[in-house]
């Protein structure tokens, strides 16, 4: 199986970890803590910018519907509902 990067910035911390982990639980085996509340999609605490789209799973709800609550462009996603997929993902912390 071919791990995926992520990459935190402007930590500048990085983990490999497998395809479906969630980014929330890549930023804890990195030791990058991102705020987050209800871990199920729902409060929206957890928002990161994140690219490419084409490394992650697409976003489902309630994921979808509460990013559309919360007015954010698409280059937004919810840490504990983003599966990372393939290649290198990037994560901007902060920018929420
Ligand atoms: S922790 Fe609430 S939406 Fe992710």
């Amino acid at each position: 199986m071919n791990l995926v990067e992520v990459q935190f910035e402007p930590v500048g911390k990085v983990v490999f970890v497998s395809p479906g982990t969630t980014v929330l639980a890549a930023a804890e085996a990195a030791g990058v803590e991102i705020p987050c509340g209800c871990r199920r999609g729902m409060c929206g605490t957890d928002a990161v910018r994140v690219e490419p789209a084409e490394a992650l799973a697409p976003s489902a709800d309630p994921e979808r519907s509460t990013l559309e609550r919360m007015g954010l462009d698409d280059g937004f996603r919810l840490s504990c509902s983003t599966r990372v997929e393939r290649g290198v993902v990037r994560v901007q912390l902060g920018q929420f």
